[in-house]
């Protein structure tokens, strides 16, 4: 497969962080993970520092900046600190996140066509800092337009409301998310955006998505990390880069 092509795999480590936190020591420790995924063929880490620092710490983002053999996917909100912090470090991506307090993950995309102005200034300095800037945005064209005209690199598609409907069973409603999932890759793919897609992905979810020509990165966590207490982390990612792959199939390997 050539870059062009590829789909890689990020593995997102807040949820070993979550397990550390219940306890307040430093076991289990989240950097350790993220090298054995790196081991495992995890193409890259993602970590998000939340405002209110529930799972991932300032600590594990210095520890991952020194010591990843892989790239550093920093996933943050839209704030003066996170920036701040994004800067000092100068990760080799960051992806643009709405969040809120009280919800208990990255409930909805970012409301980019809302704040047009301001997330255009606020990514301009993290552009130029030399990070790829990536939007966490729903599969809506007004989100992929607006992504595109503050100048972000990259989009990442906002796989919820699909893995949602799958897990209740909405058949429906997931084929119609699916569907809209699929013509927003295609669609951003056609403005120069490079296209990723996360959350809620599971064994069950992931073969339709990874199968979209255009896509280049699944970002994967809380799926993966409880998979591992049941087989281990290496088989789990293991497990889902297996998956990515034969969705790829042979045509689609060449088709873009
Ligand atoms: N991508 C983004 C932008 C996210 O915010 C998250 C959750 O932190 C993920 C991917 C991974 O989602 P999950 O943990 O449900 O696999």
């Amino acid at each position: 497969m050539t870059a062009e092509t590829e789909l890689r795999l990020g593995v997102n480590i807040d949820h070993v962080a979550t397990v550390r936190n219940a306890r307040g020591g430093n076991y289990p420790d989240p950097l350790r993970a993220a090298k054995l995924a790196e081991e495992a063929g995890a193409d890259g880490i993602t970590a998000h520092l939340r405002e209110d620092r529930r799972h991932i710490s300032d600590a594990d983002i210095e520890g991952l900046m020194d010591s990843l053999g892989v790239p550093l996917n920093f996933e943050m909100a839209a704030t003066a600190e996170m920036q701040q912090i994004a800067l000092r470090h100068r990760p080799h991506a960051v992806c643009i996140v709405p969040e809120k307090r009280e919800e208990r993950t990255t409930e909805g995309g970012l409301e980019v066509a809302r704040e047009e102005n301001r997330l255009a200034h606020f990514i301009a300095p993290l552009r130029d800092a030399g990070c790829r800037v990536s939007i966490f945005i729903a599969a809506d064209n007004r989100q992929v337009e607006a992504a595109h005209r503050i100048g972000a690199q990259v989009i990442e598609l906002h796989t919820g409301a699909y893995c949602d409907a799958h897990a209740e069973g909405r058949e429906e409603d997931r084929d119609r998310e699916l569907a809209c999932l699929r013509e927003m890759s295609a669609y951003a793919h056609s403005l120069g955006l490079e296209v990723h897609a996360g959350h809620g992905l599971t064994y069950d979810t992931v073969t339709p998505v990874a199968a979209f020509p255009e896509l280049r990165e699944l970002n994967i966590g809380h799926f993966i990390i409880g998979e591992a207490i049941f087989r281990g982390l290496v088989p789990a990612i293991a497990e889902m880069r297996r998956l990515m792959d034969a969705a790829r199939g042979p045509r689609q390997r060449s088709a873009v």
